[in-house]
């Protein structure tokens, strides 16, 4: 197994692409520190990586934007496992307006759940990978190499997402730690839900299956596996990449009316 015996935090880990990571994960042999706010959610995650073979799953429950929460997930992750291997900055909310109607309190929450959490929580981490010569990914969108209409704030988040991973690649690569990224394309989540009615989500599904070249939607599975790949040691040569797993939308420009 890939990943035996490593203690991995993944944040926003209670549904989407956070849970295929974590139940990627628990097939691979790591431990799990696991995060978000919703408990049914996470226990429902939690039940999904003992069924895939993992018997040593942490999870803590929070706001990741908030300071004292990083804080006791740190400590809670180390207290429980002694180590900390992997970091995945997965937590993100996507709010969708035209710029003309964005709002000072939207950019400001998705800058601090995107970019601030992402950056505060790795520096807690990194003093432990750079014990365990340890590897971060964190999630950017595959949106960073296109334009989606009305998504201008949440882009931009990305974009820093994706600057962030080359930066500290850089700065921790001398330490042993590699940083990468990984950028998806569409995924039906709750992301989509929580911005779009039912209809509307169901109206983005079809047209994003047809925007995507390789025909299909992306799925929280096929996220887990680039994420497994990443942080193994076959990727021991990948650093500072932000690699999409977009089955090619980004190749497109897709008219989403
Ligand atoms: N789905 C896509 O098509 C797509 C495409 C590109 C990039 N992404 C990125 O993928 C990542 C995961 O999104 P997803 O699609 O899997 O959506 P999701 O199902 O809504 O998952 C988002 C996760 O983030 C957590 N989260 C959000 N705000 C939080 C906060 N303040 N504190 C703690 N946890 C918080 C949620 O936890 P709770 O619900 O428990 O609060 C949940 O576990 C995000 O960074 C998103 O931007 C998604």
């Amino acid at each position: 197994m890939a990943l035996s015996g490593k203690v991995a935090i993944i944040t926003g880990s209670s549904s989407g692409i956070g849970a295929g990571i974590a139940v990627a994960f628990a097939k691979e042999g790591a431990k799990l520190s696991l995060t978000g706010r919703n408990q049914k959610n996470l226990e429902e995650v939690v039940k999904e990586c003992k069924k895939a073979g993992c018997q040593d799953v942490l999870i803590n429950l929070g706001d990741i934007a908030k300071d004292a929460f990083r804080k006791t997930l740190v400590e809670a992750t180390m207290k429980k496992f002694g180590k900390i291997d992997i970091l995945v900055n997965n937590a993100g909310i996507c709010d969708l307006s035209p710029l003309i109607s964005t709002t000072k309190e939207q950019y400001d929450r998705m800058m601090a759940v995107n970019v601030e959490a992402p950056l505060f929580l790795t520096k807690l981490v990194a003093p432990h990978l750079i014990k365990t010569k340890g590897n971060v990914v964190n999630t950017s969108s595959c949106a960073t190499s296109m334009i989606i209409p009305n998504s201008g704030a949440y882009i931009m988040t990305k974009a820093a997402i994706d600057t962030f991973t080359r930066y500290l690649a850089q700065e921790l690569s001398a330490h042993g730690v590699r940083v990468n990224s990984i950028n998806p394309g569409y995924v039906p989540t709750n992301v989509m839900s929580k911005v779009f009615t039912k209809e509307v989500s169901e109206q983005m599904d079809k047209a994003m299956t047809k925007a995507t070249p390789i025909g299909r939607t992306g799925s929280p599975e096929d996220m887990g596996h680039a994420v497994v790949f990443l942080v193994s040691d076959k990727a021991g040569f990948i650093t500072g990449e932000s690699v999409r797993v977009d089955g090619g939308l980004s190749m497109t420009t897709p008219a989403l009316g």
